[in-house]
């Protein structure tokens, strides 16, 4: 087998398995970075909401608390202005939401979708203080990150235990019918952030092709130089060698020497070949001579 084909069949091998390895490892680089990221502004939104909540209940609730006897103003309940004001942000950003899912809601909007109960019915079985896991969705995949709603503070029964102990103006805008009957410690729902990961997962897919783009165009300069540079220094030199060679030893001295250039092996070998082929010449030279001496009378 040739010299450039033995050298090409290690280089391709060689590239495929390091291609195959750092296109691999580079993918799930690239789409784990992207899940972070995407994990990172959901965990930013959910402090966001929580801060939302504790401003409501800090600056709000106080001044509005008093005209609660005459009418039921909403913006003092914390899930409403959390909920309220990520509408807002989700008209900017449609395929984000936040949503105060409940099983029993004072306000049919925040009733669980089937997903959601899942996850709620998830938290009051076990004890994690958060949930992640992926989903599609009718607009693409979708990351969410949920985080259970206990009643751990007995303010809250007062609104969501029972019709009576409400007060009358709640009762007078959302009815008697839901969002009572709640227990203390019970988990009654999930702050729920999701997040579309569709497009962070396109950028890291354009990020991977370019590299991909990037890798194999180096390989295909990589291989054409080193197959010049394999012909030009090695192959082309050996294979003069081997045709002078081929002749001289045909008899055939008429042939010009080798020029003393190349890379330093290859010199050393047109050196060497020209002092060998001076040697061969001289000999024959010598024995011809005594060949004609021998047939002078
Ligand atoms: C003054 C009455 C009142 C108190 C006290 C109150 N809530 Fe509510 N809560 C409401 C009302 C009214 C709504 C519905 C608001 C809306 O229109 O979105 C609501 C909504 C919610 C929701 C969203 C689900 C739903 O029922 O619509 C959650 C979760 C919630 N409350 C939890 C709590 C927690 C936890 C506390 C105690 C820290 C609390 N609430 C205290 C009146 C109250």
């Amino acid at each position: 087998m040739r010299i450039r084909t033995r050298f090409n069949i290690a280089l391709t091998v060689f590239f495929l398995l390091g291609f195959a390895v750092s296109v691999l490892v580079t993918y799930r680089v690239l789409l784990a970075n992207a899940k972070d990221e995407v994990l990172r502004n959901a965990g930013m939104m959910m402090e966001a909401a929580l801060a939302v909540r504790s401003y409501t209940i800090d600056e709000i609730k106080p001044h509005l608390d008093p005209m609660l006897d005459k009418v039921f103003l909403p913006q003092t309940v914390p899930a409403y202005s959390a909920v309220e004001t990520f509408g807002r942000l989700q008209k900017k950003y449609p395929d984000f939401s936040y949503r105060e899912a409940t099983l029993n809601p004072t306000n049919p909007r925040d009733r669980s979708a089937e997903w959601e109960t899942a996850i709620i019915k998830g938290f009051r079985e076990g004890s994690s203080s958060e949930a992640i896991g992926e989903r599609r969705t009718a607009s693409g995949p979708s990351l969410y990150i949920a985080r259970p709603i206990k009643i751990t503070n007995p303010a809250c029964l007062v609104c969501h235990s029972t019709p009576a102990a409400a007060p009358a103006s709640l009762i007078a805008k959302y009815g008697d019918a839901n969002g009572f009957g709640w227990q203390h410690n019970e988990i009654v729902g999930a702050q729920i952030i999701a997040i579309p990961t569709g497009l962070a997962e396109q950028n890291a897919l354009n990020a991977f092709w370019s590299f991909t783009a990037v890798l194999g165009g180096l390989f295909v300069v990589l291989f054409i130089t080193i197959n010049i540079m394999l012909s030009r220094l090695v192959v082309e030199p050996i294979r003069r060698i081997a045709e002078l060679s081929d002749e001289i030893s045909r008899g055939n001295l008429d042939l010009p020497e080798f020029e003393e250039s190349g890379a330093d092996e290859i010199r050393h070998l047109h050196t060497a070949f020209n002092r060998m082929r001076r040697s061969i010449e001289k000999a024959i030279k010598v024995v011809q001579l005594q060949k004609d001496l021998l047939k002078k009378p």
